[in-house]
This record gives C-alpha cells, structure tokens and sequence, in this order.
C-alpha cells in the first residue's frame, strides 16, 4: 500500500531535523586550547627592563613575539590561558604608550605592571613586596610663587592633580590634590591568596608613588612617606595606573624593593627575578579565580 502524501514527507523531514540537532550538538562542542586563546581577553603584564620582562616572558607557553615602536610583546600562554609580556622600557612615556597600545591591539581583561622599586618605608627590606593598593605620580607637582633670586622650596610644593578638570592645573585650586588610582580589587584578591608562597620577603599592600626621578635624598624620600603615604618608589607605575582607568581595565601595580634608601638596604639587581617568579603565581590564581567564576 502506498503511504500518504503527507506521512511520506512528514519522515523525512523529521529525519532532517535530527540530523541538523546533531550537527549543531557537534558544533557546541567545548573548544579547544587554540580557539578560547582567540576568544578569551588575555592578561597582560608589563616589565619596564630586560631583567624585569625576559624571565616571565620564558616561563610562557606557545610564545610568538609581536614588536611595536620599541615595544615588544611577547604573547603566550599560562595554563592555556593567553598571557602578554610586555617589555615597556623605563619611564612614565614608554608606559602610558604601551599600555595603551596593548588596550587596543589586544582587549586586555587585566594589567599588571611589575618590577623593581626603592623603599620610602623603613620597615620594608630589600625583597619584600608592595601590592599596589593605591599608586600616585610623585612628580605633578606645583611649585610656590617666587621671585628671582628667592630660591626654590621643594618641601612646599603642593600635588597637583591633572584630571581635577579639563581647565588650567595651574590656576584651579580644586587640582591642588594628591589623585591616586586604586589597585583592582580582583587582582588583589589574587595576588594576597599567594602571598604565604613568597618565601623571600614579606608581602604587603601599601602605596607606589612613580615619577621619571631617582630620589636619592633621604628628606626629600620622607616628605613624600610622610605626605603622599608611598611605601616605594619607581618610574611607571602611576602611568599605566592612569591609561587603565581610562580605558576602564583592571589595573594592579606589584613591586619589589631592589634598594631602600632610608634603612640602608643596597640595591640588589636578582630582585627583579623573584618578583617575576610571585607575578606568575599571581597570574595563575587571577586565571583560576576566572574558571571558577
Ligand atoms: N627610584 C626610582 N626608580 C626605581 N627603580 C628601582 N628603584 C628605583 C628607585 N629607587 C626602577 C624604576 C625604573 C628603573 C630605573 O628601576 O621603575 O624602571
């Protein structure tokens, strides 16, 4: 007997149909290490020198090296997540450039900006650590009204904020305020949950302060400990500090104390590894903290 017209087409449309669930079942398969790399936001983390960018850069995973400028990303993996070194070079420029350029050449989830620092806090010694609960430029700065021949008064400079306002820094007196970018409290989290790993120093959160100047001078190191509240200095944090805000990216400065002015700690250039070696656990926890959430 022949089936019905109907009956005839109704099969083998339902035959069709099964065969479209299980092609699009297989389609939704989890993806593999190489296609999350494409999809997933990577981490970047920025070293300003050599010693302070080539150790983490080693320990990645499937690296290719991208350069742009002067600067060079060196773009991997850390448990199969995508994780970028970046060699920024020293300073405020070379830092607020390449954290704008990895911004938009890569859609970062988060930064952190690592390397070495010198101390403004006596308690802290060569190979602790500052988490940067909060990071300041040291160096916007304006200075008191003197005529020619009255000298210059460093100690009564006053901070001067440049995103108070869009008018002059120099005529509002609203700018005469110290502006501070606070660590993301996500990374945060991530590098306190490794800290008891860290076995060649403590491990605190405090404040960097960053400017393109080398203070050398006791009393000028602890006006600043004392009015800004620094821990440490260095030259680039606050800069990246500021383009991540921004751009509205996580942001966490981590530096190590290579030198300490104020309690004699003398510069010790192997620092700049073993921050290096606690940034990568950091990295780890941030990425597990990601999977889990
Ligand atoms: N003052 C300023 N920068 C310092 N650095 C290490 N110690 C200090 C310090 N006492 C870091 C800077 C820069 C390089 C000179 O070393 O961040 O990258």
């Amino acid at each position: 007997m022949r089936k019905p017209f109907f009956k005839k087409y109704a099969t083998s449309a339902m035959i069709t149909l099964l065969l479209l669930v299980v092609l699009s079942a297989c389609n939704s398969a989890p993806e593999s290490s190489a296609e999350q790399e494409k999809t997933e936001r990577p981490i970047i983390v920025q070293g300003p020198m050599p010693i302070e960018a080539e150790e983490f850069a080693q320990k990645l995973e499937n690296v290719t090296e991208e350069n742009s400028g002067s600067f060079v990303f060196y773009k991997g993996t850390v448990d199969d997540y995508p994780v970028i070194v970046t060699k920024t070079g020293k300073g405020m420029e070379n830092t607020a450039a390449a954290t704008a350029l990895a911004i938009e050449k890569y859609n970062p989830i988060a930064i952190i900006n690592q390397g070495t620092s010198g101390g403004h806090d006596p308690e802290l010694d060569v190979f602790d650590i500052v988490l940067g609960q909060r990071t300041t430029n040291t160096g916007s700065l304006k200075t008191t009204n003197l005529a020619e021949n009255e000298g210059i008064e460093p100690t009564e400079w006053k901070p001067m904020d440049l995103m108070a306002s869009e008018g002059s820094a120099g005529e509002d007196p609203d700018a005469e305020n110290i502006r501070y970018f606070d660590g993301d409290k996500d990374l945060l989290a991530a590098a306190n949950a490794v800290k008891e790993e860290y076995t060649k120093g403590k491990v605190v959160e405090g404040t960097i302060g960053s400017a393109d100047v080398w203070n050398n001078e006791i009393d000028r190191i602890k006006w600043f400990h004392e009015n800004y509240g620094t821990s440490v200095e260095e030259m680039e944090g606050a800069a990246g500090a500021q383009i991540a805000q921004a751009f509205d990216v996580p942001f966490l400065g981590i530096r190590i104390l290579s030198n300490n002015k104020v309690n004699g700690g003398e510069y010790n250039p192997n620092t700049a590894e073993a921050n290096q070696e606690y940034v990568y656990k950091v990295v780890q926890q941030y990425i597990k903290d990601q999977k889990d959430n």
